[in-house]
């Protein structure tokens, strides 16, 4: 059959979803059949690349989808890829099916994955990145970023609304494995009080006992809601198999902490640590909510669209000029393609830069530790076989994040705790 032969660009979205990635799926179908070239949506992320599970998509699958979120060609994660035997297996069914590029979506599993497929396979893939964290480095955001964070500044609003009724506090953890960019512009955006993220390295002991001063401060002087915004996976020493138990602790400690001891009743009642709340009578109780999966649902908003189908329309564009191992990355507000090794080295050297510190210190749990020295490994194997140059490029790029991030976080802290 003619069309058999003709040849076809694959298309599939892999590890977290993030709302857009319907609209750069749409994009890459519609792009690729107006180039002449046939395509096909790969199932479930490279699980369907392995086991051949794959269609032939046609403008009208991809109809009437732009708005919605998560993805039509399903999500997995697959550790059968990762391995010699998958890739191989993988690449076979690739040509089989004529599919002579890839277009990936997703975030810095995906790419890696894509980086040595290609590589070690020959089938030219170009990435997308599709994540809610924007914790790819060399590029200022990423695919599902902003819907994300609207629907998070939603939902901190309503618990502050709800909060100013009963003078309370919110303790709201926001997703964001890698990065703290959720936490600190939805924290902004919020009006929270306290910020905290491992971008500005803190202490436990200290972050709990200033964040409880400066809101006590400010219920006296007649403030009734209190919000504060936690990053997950700040790997703080806490022996605790979830990682993120920091920020409920965090509400915990200001439930406990905050209020004036009204003396008297102390005195009749004991100071029996049980009584806390009776003879603290004003203190802020403080609920906890971790707004995770919910948040990566969500109507797509105008940036996600715009720039999930721009990068959707690039990538195609990309693979019909023979381009391979490339991610599109949006930077000072331009789509540009970089190099997938260099983009994930570069997100190794940020976090090792980033957790740096909590290593030295001793603070990291056991399972941040081994991450910790995997990324070591990964920036290793990645940046093999880069010049010195680039290497040195790499590592002020990413410094220069890092201090962006801080120098928007001390912005921050003038009107934060
Ligand atoms: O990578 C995006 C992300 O949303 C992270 O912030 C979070 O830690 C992770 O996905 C959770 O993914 P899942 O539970 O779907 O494996």
């Amino acid at each position: 059959m003619v069309s058999e032969r003709k040849k076809r660009i694959g298309v599939l979205t892999s590890g977290g979803d993030a709302p857009g990635m319907n609209a750069a799926i749409r994009a890459v179908v519609l792009a690729t059949r107006k180039a002449g070239y046939e395509v096909m949506g790969i199932y479930e992320g490279y699980k369907g690349l392995v086991y051949d599970n794959m269609k032939l998509m046609y403008e009208n699958d991809v109809d009437n989808i732009i708005d919605k979120s998560g993805t039509i060609l399903y999500s997995d994660r697959c550790d059968e890829f990762s391995t010699h035997e998958g890739m191989v297996k993988a690449a076979e069914v690739c040509r089989k099916n004529n599919i002579c590029g890839l277009v990936v979506i997703g975030g810095d599993g995906t790419l890696s994955g894509a980086t040595e497929f290609s590589m070690t396979q020959g089938i030219p893939c170009i990435g997308i990145p599709g994540t809610i964290d924007n914790d790819l480095v060399v590029s200022d955001y990423t695919v599902g970023y902003d819907t994300a964070m609207n629907t998070i500044i939603s939902m901190a609003d309503n618990c502050r609304y709800t909060c100013n009724s009963h003078r309370r506090c919110e303790v709201i953890e926001v997703m964001g494995r890698g990065a703290g960019d959720i936490a600190l512009y939805t924290g902004i955006a919020s009006g929270a009080q306290v910020i905290l993220t491992k971008e500005v390295f803190f202490e436990k002991e200290k972050a709990f006992a200033d964040t409880i001063a400066y809101l006590d401060e400010l219920r006296r002087g007649g403030k009734r809601n209190f919000t504060v915004i936690v990053a997950e996976g700040i790997p703080l020493d806490i022996k605790s198999e979830y990682k993120s138990e920091l920020a409920a602790q965090l509400a915990k400690d200001i439930d406990y902490y905050t209020g004036d001891i009204d003396p008297e009743t102390e005195a009749r009642r004991g100071a029996d640590p049980d009584n806390r709340k009776i003879y603290r009578p004003n203190h802020i109780e403080t609920k906890f909510v971790r707004l995770a999966h919910i948040v990566r649902g969500g109507i797509p908003t105008l940036r996600d669209r715009v720039t999930a189908s721009r990068m959707g329309v690039m990538a195609v564009e990309l693979l019909n000029a023979g381009e391979n191992d490339k991610v599109i990355c949006e930077q000072d507000g331009k789509l540009t393609a970089v190099d997938i090794k260099y983009a994930i080295s570069a997100d190794k050297i940020y976090k090792i830069m980033l957790n740096k510190k909590y290593y030295e210190a001793g603070m990291l749990n056991e399972g941040s530790e081994k991450d910790y020295l995997k990324y070591h490994k990964k920036y290793e194997t990645f940046s093999a076989g880069m010049s010195d140059t680039d290497k040195k490029n790499l590592a002020a790029y990413a410094e220069r994040k890092l201090a962006e991030f801080r120098e928007v976080a001390a912005e921050a802290s003038k009107i934060t705790g």
